[in-house]
């Protein structure tokens, strides 16, 4: 398929704990289609934080091949997947990760400096990707002065401000109510789609999940289920 995000054939990861092997990840493939929200779902030790580490660039395979935003990265060294994922990635952790000394805006802004951008153009990137996500009123907060859901908020516009092809995300819920949990998964949904950014979404929530355009399951590091929510999308489109 041409158009695609990503495409992983036949990835392994097996890690060594003595003697004994513990195969994370067992020889999964799957292509993911530019602009599709995925969600990988499955319960703990399933393999899906070594999944999507693998997809970002955050860890190498065992074996296999990664080809994502048109680049192989499976034999990258560390200052080539660096390169990679500064220039075609965005992340949102389950922990938001903000700085605490840093404002909202600089929080923003912060990835933009390492692409040498100067600071009127970052800051007015970091205002414009904080107006996305319905927080200019808390520009200048730091992250003490705002709620779990707001910090995530600024924790997506991070991602976003480097306008990058894909995002990824490892539970990015897990520390919100359910009520913020769904504000901010409709949030997600709706700036990917604006944005035509593809979203891969890590999480154990099956409600979650059903947020997304497509759902792989796994267990045991093995896919037992993938499915396309076309209906869901049609849905959308209709509307
Ligand atoms: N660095 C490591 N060394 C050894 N084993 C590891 C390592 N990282 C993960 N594993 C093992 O690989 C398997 C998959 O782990 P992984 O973190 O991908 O699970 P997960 O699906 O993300 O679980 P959770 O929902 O709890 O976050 C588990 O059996 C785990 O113990
Ligand atoms: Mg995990």
């Amino acid at each position: 398929m041409g158009d695609s995000a990503i495409s992983v054939k036949q990835l392994y990861k097996i890690f060594l704990l003595g003697k004994e092997k513990v195969r994370a990840l067992n020889g999964v493939s799957f292509d993911i289609e530019k602009g599709q929200f995925v969600a990988i779902v499955g319960t703990s030790g399933s393999g899906k934080s070594t999944l999507l580490n693998m997809l970002a660039g955050l860890e190498a395979p065992t074996k296999g091949t990664i080809k994502i935003a048109g680049e192989n990265i499976e034999h990258y060294n560390e200052r080539q997947l660096v390169k990679f994922r500064r220039n075609h990635v965005g992340f949102i952790f389950q922990s938001y990760n903000l700085l605490p000394t840093m404002d909202a805006v600089e929080n923003v802004a912060l990835p933009l400096t390492f692409r040498g951008m100067d600071k009127s153009l970052r800051e007015k990137k970091a205002l414009k990707a904080l107006k996305m996500v319905g927080l200019q009123k808390y520009i200048k907060h730091r992250p003490t002065e705002m709620s779990g859901g707001q910090q995530q908020r600024v924790g997506i516009a991070r991602a976003l401000v480097l306008e990058p092809e894909i995002i990824f995300a490892d539970e990015p819920t897990g520390n919100l109510d359910s009520v913020t949990t769904e504000e901010i998964l409709k949030l997600m949904q709706d700036v990917v789609r604006k944005n035509k950014t593809t979203l891969v979404m890590v999480t154990h929530d099956n409600h979650l999940a059903s947020f997304a355009d497509r759902i792989i399951r796994i267990k045991d590091g093995k896919i037992i289920n993938d499915e396309k929510r076309e209906q869901f999308k049609k849905n959308e489109e209709v509307c």
